[in-house]
């Protein structure tokens, strides 16, 4: 066993390369993701195993922070909502405005009537599984890369193995069934606002869950599309939208029902679609 404020103080010690705050921030990351152990744990300086492989992989791991890996790479995880996710580099790391895009879902869709819900564009499936454990549902989560739905699959089995994720571009997808909530946080950074990202995220995540090639808005048109075919009648849709084109979203949405609310940051960032028409897309 070992002492929870010495590994930290360590950790801290070896990232002294990076601004105090940062190297606190990643270090309070990784003593949770990595050995659970969260802050009220270190000020209580809790104990937890240590043995051999912990040494060899906290040597490794420091070794990839130091290279600027994100320390949810490093862990393979990140937390989610209310749960802990298996994600790799060929999934996107999911973010807090998604957890807020999933709590507008619950809070809006919770019902006693069992409701048939896609994810579209699922990567490691946080969505999904999230939705699926707090909604009476059934899900589906579909992703155009085969590698992220081996991850959505994964975590899956880790947890309730209640939703159903299939390998599929939305553009290809013909379900058997129609849905009554559509959710989706697709690409939708242009690949002509490259360096306006940070590199961080450009050397680490995959380029397929982040940029779209020119349209900015071309997952939304493609998915109310989709919606056309196989929504139900009163269905809703909730997409995640970048807060630079709501402009366009504005106007491809004339005359239909929806709503656009912020995000904890003050950003425009959720797009609710209650009614839309043919003409829409
Ligand atoms: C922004 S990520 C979202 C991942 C996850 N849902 C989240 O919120 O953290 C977008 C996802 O859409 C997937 N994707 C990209 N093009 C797609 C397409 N044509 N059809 C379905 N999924 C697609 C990417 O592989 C990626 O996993």
């Amino acid at each position: 066993m070992v002492e929870s404020k010495l590994i930290y103080s360590q950790l801290l010690k070896k990232l002294k390369s990076f601004p105090d705050r940062e190297a606190k921030n990643i270090s309070l990351k990784y003593m949770f993701l990595k050995f659970n152990i969260t802050s009220s744990d270190l000020l209580l300086n809790k104990k937890f195993t240590w043995g051999e492989n912990q040494e060899k992989s906290f040597i490794n791991d420091i070794d990839q922070i130091l290279k600027k890996v994100p320390v949810q790479y490093v862990t393979s995880s990140e937390f989610f909502y209310d749960s802990k996710f298996y994600i790799n580099k060929n999934t996107l790391i999911p973010r807090p405005e998604t957890e807020e895009l999933v709590n507008n879902v619950i809070k809006l869709e919770r019902s006693n009537v069992k409701k048939e819900i896609l994810d579209i564009g699922t990567g490691c499936g946080c969505i999904a599984i999230t939705i699926s454990n707090h909604i009476k549902s059934n899900v589906v989560g579909i992703d155009s890369s085969m590698e992220a739905i081996k991850v959505a699959k994964k975590n899956n089995s880790l947890t309730s193995n209640k939703v159903k994720f299939i390998y599929s571009k939305v553009e290809e997808y013909k379900p058997h069934k129609f849905f009554d909530v559509i959710i989706s946080n697709p690409p939708y950074i242009p690949k002509s606002d490259i360096e306006k990202v940070d590199d961080i995220v450009l050397k680490n995540e995959p380029h397929d869950a982040l940029f779209v090639d020119s349209d900015p808005i071309y997952f939304y048109k493609t998915i109310l599309s989709f919606a056309q075919d196989y929504l139900n009648e009163n269905g809703v849709i909730y997409f995640e939208i970048n807060q630079n084109y709501v402009g366009l979203l504005i106007s491809m949405l004339r005359g239909c029902k929806y709503s656009i609310t912020k995000d904890f940051y003050g950003e425009q960032r959720f797009l609710r679609v209650t009614s839309f028409t043919s003409k829409t897309i």
